[in-house]
């Protein structure tokens, strides 16, 4: 079965409560991975192979699909973190570990960073690219929606690129700010929705272009598919924006980058 409409969020919109966010089938125990309609139970494996399959390839695709922009969304969100040394950062969903290594550098000694990600392959090649480099940081293989942290220890949660992968985003999200301090904040960088300008070329290039250059460079043109469905499936940024106040957060606010191919949502817990 497909999907293509408009993911529908069912939930009081109060802050502090801890609101269910119901996926596209608000009666049912299903929920989409790209455009398919799947068992809740099925997804994460699906994620999975997925970032199985990338996992080598992610870094040299990242910099080929984005032209190189990711590099700059993510130097928006160092800046705009104001990571300081002494701090503590969690990176969740961290893959091959871009932010980590900047947080690395900026809490210096007297910090913590910790490297996180649901899946091995991704979490191991982060983690040698990071030691090769020079760069320690603490690991864990985890899931987003059951952190293996203790309440109020982190004063910066970031996740970039993972939390359209997380069956129970709202879960996950209630989860990022049980960890973080009163005074954290959180941070999500994600694909979110373009302005209608833009909307027909990134339509051409997400579907005919991106699973294309999948193929040729990762032989694997459907987790490439995958990738623009589920960007397409990933809440906009007003609903985003709801469902970080829904969990408890407080002063939500987004910033669209590039034409809001990707926004940076930032919320603080008081
Ligand atoms: C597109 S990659 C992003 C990697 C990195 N943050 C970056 O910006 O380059 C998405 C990552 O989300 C991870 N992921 C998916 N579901 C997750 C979950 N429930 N908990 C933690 N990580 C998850 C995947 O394993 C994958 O490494």
């Amino acid at each position: 079965m497909h999907h293509f409409g408009k993911a529908i969020y069912n939930g009081l919109n109060k802050p502090g409560t801890n609101v269910r966010f119901n996926v596209t089938h608000p009666n049912d125990n299903t929920t989409h991975f790209g455009y398919e309609t799947v068992d809740e139970r099925e997804k994460a494996g699906r994620v999975r192979q997925v970032f199985d399959s990338v996992a080598t390839k992610y870094d040299v695709m990242n910099d080929l699909m984005s032209g190189g922009l990711h590099r700059l969304w993510k130097i928006f969100t160092i800046a705009r973190s104001g990571v300081k040394p002494g701090m503590k950062v969690l990176d969740i969903a961290g893959g091959t570990g871009d932010l980590a290594k900047a947080f690395s550098k900026k809490v210096g000694p007297s910090g913590e960073v910790w490297l996180t990600d649901i899946n091995n392959a991704m979490l191991t090649c982060g983690r040698d690219r990071l030691l090769n480099n020079g760069t320690i940081v603490k690991t864990a293989q985890c899931d987003a929606e059951k952190l293996p942290f203790p309440d109020g220890y982190f004063d910066i949660v970031t996740v970039a690129f993972g939390l359209r992968n997380m069956t129970h985003k709202d879960s996950a999200l209630a989860e990022m700010r049980r960890v973080l301090k009163p005074g954290g904040k959180l941070m999500v960088l994600e694909f979110s929705k373009v302005t209608p300008l833009l909307a027909p070329i990134y339509d051409f290039y997400s579907f005919q272009v991106i699973p294309r250059v999948g193929k040729v460079v990762a032989n694997d043109s459907d987790s490439y598919r995958y990738l623009a469905e589920s960007i397409r499936m990933h809440p906009d940024q007003e609903t985003l924006k709801q469902m970080m106040e829904g969990v408890g957060f407080d002063r939500v606010q987004y910033h669209n980058l590039t034409g809001g191919v990707v926004a940076l949502h930032v919320g603080d817990k008081f």
